[in-house]
């Protein structure tokens, strides 16, 4: 079946420096359904051939190496640009018409992509709805969202509401970026094509898991949404969620849409929800200095940027294992990694060395050095019967074969074109994901909000988060 790409926030950054590399990139492997056409919609007004001239600019400096005229004037011939405004039904009417003229074959699969501000998803869900542009008598007709779904469970409600009006579930697809990530999909392999690792990973073997997202970079100039958002709402109730929800669930039946991401909501289901002193307890957050002097941020504000959770899943598998969450903007080096922390030896017969922090461990690196790490304890050669930590190193970039690591939204456009939603976070998934967070928000802004404490750039965020580590007898994993 033919396929069109409609992408409303054309103009937008998100479109230049991902969507079109991602989707020329796609091409040029051969990967774009034969016939694929995509179709830019925004309010400015462009000809074809001019939005085809910048994109050619922009994707040539976001695709790099990999940019080719011959393949680029190939692609570009199916990429077009409609003009029209969300809030306009006639500009839909219009944009109807031209799909129509475009599309000659007798069924064309669309995938409607929303790229625009997320006030707009609503509105732009309600105009395809009424202008017939998401009946799928003649090909399917599916609807991409980006993040933020929603600022809080209430709204994300509404929306989700609100886009059954137009879509069946099964038609819509959210994006969360991470799970487009090489390394975040190969956590399904490393648990579920070995039986080495799956007899281990429970409550029996492991003592907790760390999963960290740090970010060298600051807020810049991104106060405007950053500060009504904060970390909790930024990272936490989405990209490390997942992370979470991949590195705890069962292995499903098959894999398959439908079973993946029924195993990843029961995770969701079985994460204890914080009352009382809890938040003060399990949870510590903290603002870089310098933040209250980002452009546009208010005088006093009290928005984190960086948070560390301990969160636990009553289940059998993980009861008792506590899931320590961190993250955070200005941190000491871009990294996300997730930390298997095996519990230490029942009874040590060679010396203190062996209840090394080091040891013991399985490091799953997200980015940027995309690999994993097995830390364990080797004899000290030549000593009587020392130990010391030695490292089994994987590396995907020096892996034969396996040194490109496509960006996520290459596997993300393809899966909604081919029907595949694995990849995308179902509407329970996402509600359930907002419940664990809002209390937390909430809490925040009480009267009994634990301290906000301010740490400088360039650390893995305040001191007081690894004191809180070492008040229950373990310590963070900050490797760069
Ligand atoms: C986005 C957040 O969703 O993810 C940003 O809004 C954050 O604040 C970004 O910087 C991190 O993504 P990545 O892929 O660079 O880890």
């Amino acid at each position: 079946m033919a396929h069109t790409i409609v992408i409303f926030g054309a103009s937008g950054d998100l479109t230049s420096r991902k969507l079109i590399p991602a989707l020329f990139l796609l091409f040029k492997k051969d990967r774009l359904p034969e016939g694929s056409r995509i179709v830019g919609v925004s309010r400015s007004h462009f000809e074809h051939e001019e939005w085809r001239d910048a994109l050619r600019t922009t994707t040539e400096k976001f695709a790099g190496k990999s940019f080719d005229a011959e393949t680029w004037n190939r692609f570009s011939e199916n990429v077009f640009y409609q003009a029209g405004d969300i809030k306009e039904s006639s500009d839909f009417k219009k944009l109807g018409e031209f799909l129509s003229s475009i599309e000659t074959e007798a069924h064309t699969g669309r995938v409607y992509y929303l790229s625009t501000m997320p006030q707009l998803y609503e509105e732009a869900i309600k105009q395809l709805g009424a202008a017939g542009l998401a009946e799928d008598s003649e090909g399917f007709r599916r609807v991409i969202i980006e993040k933020p779904f929603g600022t809080d469970l209430k709204t994300a409600q509404n929306l989700n509401r609100s886009i059954h009006t137009v879509f069946r579930e099964d038609q819509i697809y959210r994006i969360d970026h991470y799970l487009g990530k090489e390394t975040v999909q190969n956590i399904f392999a490393l648990r579920f094509a070995n039986s080495i690792f799956e007899p281990i990973w429970n409550r029996n073997y492991v003592d907790n898991i760390q999963i960290t997202v740090a970010e060298e970079v600051v807020i810049g100039r991104r106060a405007g949404y950053y500060d009504t958002s904060g970390i909790l709402r930024d990272m936490f109730q989405n990209h490390i969620l997942q992370l979470m929800m991949i590195t705890a669930m069962e292995p499903p039946a098959r894999y398959d849409s439908a079973l993946v991401r029924d195993e990843k909501v029961k995770v969701l289901h079985s994460v204890r929800r914080m009352s009382g002193s809890d938040f003060a307890m399990n949870t510590v957050r903290g603002q870089y200095k310098g933040y209250l002097q980002e452009e546009g941020v208010p005088q006093h504000s009290q928005t984190e940027t960086f948070a560390a959770l301990k969160l636990y899943c009553d289940n059998w598998r993980w009861k008792g294992v506590p899931f320590y969450l961190r993250s955070g903007k200005g941190m000491s080096c871009r990294t996300t990694q997730i930390v298997i922390q095996f519990k230490n030896v029942p009874h040590i017969l060679f010396g203190e060395k062996t209840r090394s922090p080091l040891g013991n461990r399985l490091v799953i690196q997200v980015q940027p050095a995309e690999g994993i790490q097995l830390h364990f304890e080797t004899k000290v050669p030549d000593s009587e019967m020392k130990t010391r930590t030695s490292t089994l190193d994987f590396s995907f970039r020096q892996a034969p074969g396996g040194t490109s690591m496509p960006d996520a939204y290459q596997r993300l456009l393809l899966d909604s074109m081919t029907g595949d939603a694995s990849l995308f976070a179902r509407s329970d998934e996402v509600e359930l994901a907002w419940g664990i967070i809002d209390p937390i928000i909430e809490a925040w802004k009480s009267p009994a909000a634990p301290d906000l404490f301010p740490y400088e750039p360039g650390l893995w965020g305040p001191s007081e988060a690894g004191e809180w580590m070492r008040r229950q007898k373990r310590e963070w994993f900050d490797v760069c």
